[in-house]
């Protein structure tokens, strides 16, 4: 696999990033891309195999049993795009279905080079499949991909996990116009949102028993101490989940359990906390059906169908560029 891979200037950004969300007036927050470092990364692997955490067997389960009906509904030739590949476990099963039909170009696009060579040996097996991956931001990445397609061959790009959840609704709704505008009619996402489903399971998911999900909040404290020379005492704060009903989402926060000060050093800053003050660092927002069409309708798709966990509630959405 050729990586296109480019040597951002990230210890900057995420300096300026922890700046302006540690100082600016109001709720603390930090942006929860900063997750994903190498320790973020494999835990979430292991959040992916908790049994409270079902959303990403839900995903799994949807393209196992699906993706000859997905594949078949697809305008052809076709390349694959993939928004954030991780492993590249789940879209085995499309590559799958496709490559019996034709030969497959398949781009992986991901910031994370680690994660990108996981998905090159998980997939490289599949006959008729050629994997070309980005080492990029999704939308840098997807121009890219886009201006490699030859003429007549249509995109399916992935976007699943219900990583859109992580976005606020208006910047979902912006990101999926944004993919809009790259594609041409005919082209298609295959979009995987998970659904609203009860605050207990909810809760249990995102604060599980063993505290898998509590270290890869915390490891973002640390992350901070490693990168930014800061002296976070990561054992003085706590992982919180909570449900914000209004925004029908889950949050994760990071509690102060005392009151402290903390010195970032290379972001030239010292944070007061109070006791109990918190650090938002995620929300993950949960949809219904009707809600995945209309935003879709909105950005210039149609939604062709849905796909509902029997287990879980989670779908898959198959959007066609109009
Ligand atoms: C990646 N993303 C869809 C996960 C989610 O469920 O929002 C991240 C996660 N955060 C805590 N557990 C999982």
């Amino acid at each position: 696999m050729l990586v296109h891979a480019i040597t951002p200037n990230t210890s900057y950004e995420f300096a300026a990033d922890v700046r302006a969300g540690l100082t600016t007036p109001g709720q603390k927050e930090l942006p929860s891309k900063y997750l994903y470092d190498d320790v973020g990364s494999a835990l979430f692997e292991v959040i992916c195999h908790l049994p409270e955490y079902g959303l990403t067997r839900a995903d799994e389960r949807l393209l196992q049993r699906h993706s000859y009906d997905i594949v078949g509904r697809l305008a052809r030739p076709i390349a694959v795009a993939e928004l954030g590949s991780g492993s590249g476990r789940k879209t085995r099963q499309i590559l799958e279905a496709l490559s019996r039909r034709q030969l497959t170009r398949y781009y992986p696009i991901e910031i994370s080079r680690a994660a990108l060579l996981m998905c090159e040996r998980e997939l490289s097996d599949i006959d008729s499949v050629s994997i070309l991956g980005f080492e990029r931001e999704y939308l840098d990445g997807l121009l890219e991909v886009a201006a490699q397609r030859s003429s007549g061959q249509h995109l399916l790009v992935l976007f699943l996990g219900s990583t859109i959840g992580n976005f606020d609704r208006p910047a979902g709704i912006q990101f999926l116009a944004e993919v809009r505008r790259i594609l041409m009619p005919g082209d298609s996402l295959l979009l995987g949102t998970d659904l609203v489903k009860s605050s207990a399971q909810l809760l249990a998911a995102y604060d599980d028993e063993l505290g898998v999900t509590a270290a890869f909040n915390l490891n973002l404290l640390a992350r901070i101490n490693r990168e930014l020379d800061a002296d976070f005492n990561v054992a003085e704060f706590e992982h919180e989940a909570k449900i914000n009903h209004q925004n029908r989402s889950v949050e994760m926060h990071l509690r102060s359990m005392r009151r402290q000060t903390v010195n970032i050093h290379t972001a030239g800053i010292s944070v007061d906390f109070f006791e109990g003050e918190t650090i938002w660092t995620e929300s993950s927002h949960k949809y219904s059906l009707q809600e995945v069409c209309d935003m879709a309708t909105a950005t210039g798709y149609r939604c062709e169908a849905q796909w509902v966990d029997e287990q879980w509630p989670f779908a898959e959405n198959l959007l066609v560029a109009k």
